[in-house]
């Protein structure tokens, strides 16, 4: 399998394993991996990725983690930003588990962690950030990225999108929002509740929960329609200034 030309639709509602990696055909730049209903695990330890940033965000269950030396529980609705070279593992929770995580860059980076020096524990920021999404701050925004994103994050811009209501689900749309491509860089929608529409390449594409579309670079493509209650994650990657009108 090799990256797709246009775009792809990819299921994961009941799926525990990788859905995007270059080992499976994805394009590197962010890899994605969904757990559904697994019982609690434990890493063999910590470690780190040397270059890439790794996000955890929970749908069901408890993760516990330690990060940089210290230990965060994972409730559902909140997101982990752990930065690259930062020693970290899960350590146990509560299950069923679900679990959605994001790795930028997708690189084979996995290593045992350089013991951090001292014993001042790091702050928040430092080592990344523990996020609730159910603050309406942290919502319909761009949650992660450079710029005005509210979590400076350099391989990976994503927003949580979480509209209740149909005015809100469709506000914008069609105005705002309009065909276009961009040049280098991955758009993908990852549907959590309810659903989306797009126009990809002339198609008309449909998102539900447990889908995730990956828009290639260059696929001219528009959001046209949300169905409220709507929850799901909009990312893309590498981070570029690189769009262009369709
Ligand atoms: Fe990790
Ligand atoms: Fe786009």
């Amino acid at each position: 399998m090799t990256p797709v030309d246009t775009y792809e639709i990819i299921e994961f509602e009941g799926v525990s394993g990788i859905l995007l990696a270059p080992e499976s055909g994805g394009h590197g730049f962010v890899a994605v991996r969904h757990s559904a209903d697994e019982p609690s695990w434990s890493d063999s330890g910590t470690h780190v990725h040397a270059r890439s940033d790794e996000i955890y965000f929970l749908l069901k269950g408890r993760l516990d983690l330690i990060v940089a030396g210290g230990s965060i529980s994972l409730s559902p609705g909140e997101m982990l930003l752990v930065r690259a070279g930062i020693p970290h593992g899960v350590v146990g929770g509560a299950g069923p588990i679900e679990h959605i995580g994001f790795r930028a860059p997708a690189l084979d980076d996995r290593g045992t962690g350089p013991t951090l020096p001292g014993s001042v524990p790091l702050q928040p920021g430092e080592w990344g950030h523990h996020i609730s999404l159910r603050e309406p701050e942290a919502r319909n925004c761009w949650l992660l990225g450079v710029g005005a994103a509210r979590f400076h994050s350099p391989h990976l811009l994503l927003a949580y999108l979480d509209f209740p209501m149909q005015a809100e689900a469709v506000a914008g749309l069609g105005t705002r929002l309009q065909m276009h491509a961009h040049r280098a860089s991955w758009e993908h929608y990852l549907c959590l509740r309810g659903s989306k529409t797009l126009i990809v390449e002339g198609d008309m594409v449909e998102i539900h929960p447990g889908q995730m579309l990956v828009v290639a670079p260059g696929a001219r493509h528009n959001v046209i329609d949300r169905r409220a209650p709507y929850a799901g994650f909009t990312f893309r990657a590498p981070i570029l200034d690189d769009k262009v009108p369709g």
